[in-house]
């Protein structure tokens, strides 16, 4: 364990730390000891339920076996699935896209409508299957309603038009006497579901995607898809599609679509997927440093964007698709339906954690997030036809999802670090707080492999309560899994006490631990 001031930075550590705002990084005490001070007037942002979303692409066995399952035993009259249901009510999850994706950018909304059987099989050209279309709008915005979670509908500015996507809008959210409206009650749904939220297309930037162009032909055609759109129900938020493609020009991209969108899009979409090809934990326990680097760099896109647009014109961050993915990449059809199955192990719950954090210390420009996927396709929950697992991933997303609400506060943070080649200095403490009106939670991930890492966490001005609930997630071995009647990856849950106004905890090696208490 190398303590910060014992480290002499290099530019790129002096770079990297700016990127750490909003927390006040600083050099650690002689002691391995990290200190944490928090003040609840030191805000960074309110902290919107929506990047607790998730998603749900017609790929693998993510619908079709995971959330549906017709004449299954396990299924519902409709079809859902009952005990995926059940997780993912327990997931709370806030924010549900669909249908993808890459399948989204040859989707056409009008073969999943109307009498199941009546509807058209389809060559589905993302992932190269056949798609019966029996799962279509009906199903999702009613399984939606059902979970009382927020559909987001990403439409096809792929292969796709503006009629297909006016349409799309005005068959889920008008009440007006048009053949739409009559089609939608015709197919069983009298009240509109009012869709807040809508997609202009997937991935654009990305030569795979269907319809993939530059990004000046992209923000126009999506310019006139979200007025188009808009004129149809002005109450919608539109995403724009932000870039996706790493190894391409990523800031370019951004740069144009936001200077052609500003006016007209609500969010930025981004997506990040990360791994640990190199099987080197420290490496991959610093991934959440380039959702930073993103984030902030976006951040900058959006506000250059803006100073040229409407006065009080806003523009956020939407981090619709985020995962660790790297084991399944689903080369070649030969997979079938078992597709982009990902098996999760601790080190990648401690990674979600992190990125979980990262939202929440830029609560201020990130309000969507969506986890890719929900069962099965790079999943927390893993089905088969008797039943499912909750892979280890599940669990840092539960306790995030159902416990940090409110403000994010902004923290001062001395960390004992270590030294990454990409990223240079790492705290072995990754942190954030939430202040739900003097409820506080703090979510501390223990980057260390094999050590314990003390804190002791210091309120200003406020009093702690006498003690804060625990809740660990934490396994035998940083490459412990979950499988069908096997849990070695869980929550374990205890409690702490404060004492003197002072709450020292001593993280376990390779943990995620969540304190919950008062600060009032
Ligand atoms: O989530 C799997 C795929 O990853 C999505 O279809 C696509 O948008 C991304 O490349």
């Amino acid at each position: 364990m190398k303590p910060t001031h014992l480290t002499a930075p290099t530019r790129r550590d002096i770079s990297k730390a700016l990127l750490f705002a909003p927390f006040v990084l600083k050099a650690a005490p002689s002691s391995s000891r990290a200190r944490i001070k928090l003040d609840r007037d030191r805000v960074v942002g309110a902290i919107d339920q929506k990047i607790y979303g998730n998603f749900t692409e017609h790929l693998g066995r993510c619908i079709e076996g995971g959330i549906f399952q017709e004449n299954s035993p396990l299924s519902d009259g409709n079809g859902y699935r009952r005990d995926v249901f059940k997780a993912v009510q327990d997931l709370h999850v806030t924010l549900l896209r669909w249908p993808g994706g890459n399948f989204a950018s040859n989707y056409f909304w009008t073969d999943g409508i109307g009498p199941r059987d009546q509807r058209p099989a389809r060559l589905e050209l993302a992932w190269g299957t056949v798609e019966d279309n029996r799962f279509g709008t009906n199903e999702f915005l009613n399984y939606s309603e059902k979970l009382g979670t927020e559909p987001y509908l990403c439409a096809n500015l792929g292969t796709g038009s503006w009629e297909l996507a006016e349409r799309w809008v005005e068959y889920c959210n008008s009440s007006q006497p048009t053949a739409m409206t009559k089609l939608r009650q015709k197919n069983g749904r009298q009240d509109p579901w009012k869709v807040k939220y809508w997609g202009l297309g997937n991935e654009m930037d990305g030569p795979w995607q269907m319809g993939h162009r530059t990004a000046t032909d992209y923000g126009r055609f999506a310019l006139e898809a979200a007025k188009i759109m808009k004129l149809v129900d002005p109450s919608i938020k539109v995403v724009a599609a932000g870039a996706a493609d790493l190894r391409g020009d990523w800031v370019g991209w951004n740069r144009t679509v936001l200077d052609i969108l500003k006016d007209h899009a609500d969010y930025l979409s981004l997506h990040l997927y990360v791994g640990n090809k190199e099987n080197n934990f420290e490496e991959f326990m610093a991934s959440s440093l380039q959702l930073q680097d993103l984030t902030k760099t976006a951040e900058g896109l959006i506000r250059a964007a803006l100073l040229n647009a409407q006065p009080n014109k806003k523009l956020y961050i939407a981090w619709d698709e985020w995962n660790v993915w790297y084991r399944e990449r689903g080369q070649g059809k030969e997979s079938g339906r078992h597709i982009l199955e990902e098996r999760y192990n601790l080190e990648d719950a401690l990674v979600i954690a992190t990125f979980l954090n990262t939202f929440l210390n830029n609560a201020h420009i990130v309000k969507i997030a969506n986890l890719a996927q929900l069962v099965n396709v790079i999943a927390p929950i893993f089905t088969n036809d008797k039943g499912l697992f909750l892979q280890t991933i599940y669990y840092p997303l539960q306790l995030f999802a159902n416990n940090s609400k409110g403000n994010a506060l902004e923290l001062s943070i001395e960390s004992p670090t270590y030294t990454s080649k990409k990223w240079g200095a790492v705290p072995y403490l990754d942190i954030s707080a939430a202040d739900d009106n003097g409820s506080l939670v703090l979510n501390v991930v223990n980057r260390h492999r094999t050590e314990t890492v003390e804190a002791e966490f210091e309120p200003q001005d406020a009093q702690f309560s006498n003690s804060f609930e625990v809740a660990e997630v934490n396994g035998p071995d940083i490459k412990s899994e979950n499988n069908f009647g096997s849990q070695l990856v869980g929550i374990k849950r205890s409690s702490a006490s404060v004492s003197n106004n002072r709450l020292i905890y001593r993280f376990p090696p390779h943990s995620y631990t969540m304190l919950k208490g008062r600060m009032a």
